[in-house]
């Protein structure tokens, strides 16, 4: 019996296996409005047998984004964009989910293919917010721009935000709903002490840092239906003797569990210039972490990080470091992977395809 296919129960929603593609930045929207290729690039990896698939960072106000190609969630446009992908993949058995996210002192930047670095306002940048007034790069050059330090009045928007963007998560036909707590970005920054330098209530010692993120989390799981799943993806380590540690994103996972979290996605990284990047991690050691997370806050947890075979995929889930496998470049190589990866493991690819497809081929 595989592991990696047997289906899951998330609170109301059922995954028919166990492989998820990562949510990835496709910096191709328009004023935050997804289209065509939103529905191809997410459409296909239903098509190719993923159970679930999570949507990228999406922000919650105008300048949460990470670049001005990121999609968002705070019109009504952006749900009206949505709806027809998210309808096309619970057409073809795939469990639709979305990250909502604020990209803190990090947003701004250019597109990757375009360099990365922050755009000034006159290039179509914006300015940026963090728990400080640090910028991430201290070159001058990259993520350069001075963040504006965050008052009580700008936390209580972003938390407001958040809340509306899950609601409007739901408009858009999302079933799992996940809040991005990790990468360096808005809400893992007020955790990380690399970062969170604060001497109100919001910052210090590891519960005040971590006040922001469970707020947060607590407002937006009143009104993200009981019935349907939680999850938060934390950078579970942020490679960095001063940063956080696997035991402090325990805690933080046992606060988040008790505010009706469900699930955990363990990524790594990306919280200051010198901690490491969220895709630089070496094969197993990411994975790892989300077995740690799993037992030590009793909690379902997802991995990710360089999983690229059946054979590692399969063995991560029947080992229980993690319920779910995510897989994001390798997904990008192979929109048919979950297929591939049954093929070779000898399992029925009946109803795990479409049947247009699957009539056809075995
Ligand atoms: C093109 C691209 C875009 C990404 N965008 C996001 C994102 O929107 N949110 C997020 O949490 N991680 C993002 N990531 C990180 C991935 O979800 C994943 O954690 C990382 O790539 C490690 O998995 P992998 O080794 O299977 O690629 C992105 C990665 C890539 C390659």
């Amino acid at each position: 019996m595989s592991h990696l296919f047997s289906s899951l129960k998330l609170k109301d929603v059922t995954l028919k296996n166990r492989i998820g593609v990562s949510p990835m930045c496709q910096y191709s929207s328009v004023d935050g409005v997804a289209n065509n290729w939103h529905l191809v690039q997410l459409g296909s990896r239903a098509v190719g047998g993923a159970g679930l698939i999570i949507a990228e960072a999406t922000a919650v106000t105008p300048e949460g984004r990470i670049t001005p190609g990121c999609a968002g969630l705070w019109n009504d446009a952006q749900v009206e964009a949505l709806l027809p992908i998210t309808q096309f993949q619970i057409q073809h058995g795939a469990v639709p989910g979305i990250q909502i996210a604020h990209a803190g002192r990090k947003g701004s930047a250019a597109v990757p293919w375009e360099g990365g670095k922050h755009l000034r306002n006159d290039e179509g940048g914006y300015d940026v917010i963090s728990p400080g007034n640090e910028p991430f790069d201290s070159d001058g050059i990259r993520l350069w721009k001075t963040p504006r330090m965050m008052d009580k009045t700008d936390i209580a928007r972003i938390q407001t935000a958040f809340v509306d963007a899950a609601k409007r998560s739901l408009a858009a036909g999302y079933k799992l709903l996940e809040v991005h707590g990790a990468h360096g970005y808005l809400l893992h920054s007020w955790f990380s002490p690399l970062v969170n330098k604060r001497t109100d209530e919001y910052g210090g010692s590891l519960r005040n840092r971590a006040r922001m993120m469970l707020e947060t989390v607590e407002k937006v799981r009143e009104v993200w239906p009981e019935n349907l799943p939680l999850a938060v993806r934390l950078s579970v380590s942020d490679w960095d003797e001063n940063g956080l540690s696997v035991e402090d994103n325990i805690q933080m996972a046992i606060w988040l569990k008790e505010r009706g979290v469900d699930i955990i996605d363990c990524s790594s990284g990306g919280a200051s210039e010198a901690s490491r990047s969220s895709i630089g991690n070496k094969i197993g050691e990411q994975v790892g972490m989300a077995g740690q997370i799993r037992k030590g806050a009793d909690i379902m947890t997802m991995a990710v990080g360089t999983i690229t075979t059946a054979e590692q995929a399969e063995q991560i889930i029947a080992t229980e470091q993690a319920d779910i496998a995510l897989l994001a470049r390798e997904m990008l190589r192979d929109p048919y992977w979950p297929y591939h990866a049954a093929k070779q493991m000898g399992i029925d690819t009946k109803g795990l395809i479409p049947i247009q497809n699957s009539t056809f081929v075995g």
